[in-house]
């Protein structure tokens, strides 16, 4: 299901090679709603659990909480 979140970084997260477990898969968070970025925290659980399909779902400035829940406007198929 889609969300907004609001981001305010102005800069990239770097990774250093010292953050880079050796022999270990790693997890970027793609939902945005981690609260360890870029790293998956498991935080998608919850969206998969309050998230239904149809809906576009706002979250709180933490990104722990659904604020608003709107109908999904779908794109037009390109
Ligand atoms: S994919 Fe975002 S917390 Fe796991």
């Amino acid at each position: 299901m889609p969300r907004m979140v609001r981001l305010t970084s102005l800069a990239p997260h770097k990774i250093e090679a010292k953050d880079i477990p050796e022999g270990k898969a790693l997890f970027v968070c793609t939902c945005g709603l981690s609260q360890t970025l870029p790293w998956c925290d498991g935080s998608h659980k919850a969206a998969r659990v309050h998230e239904q399909p149809g809906s576009l779902y706002i979250y709180d400035h933490a990104r722990r909480a659904i604020v608003e829940q709107r109908p999904d406007a779908e794109l037009p198929a390109p």
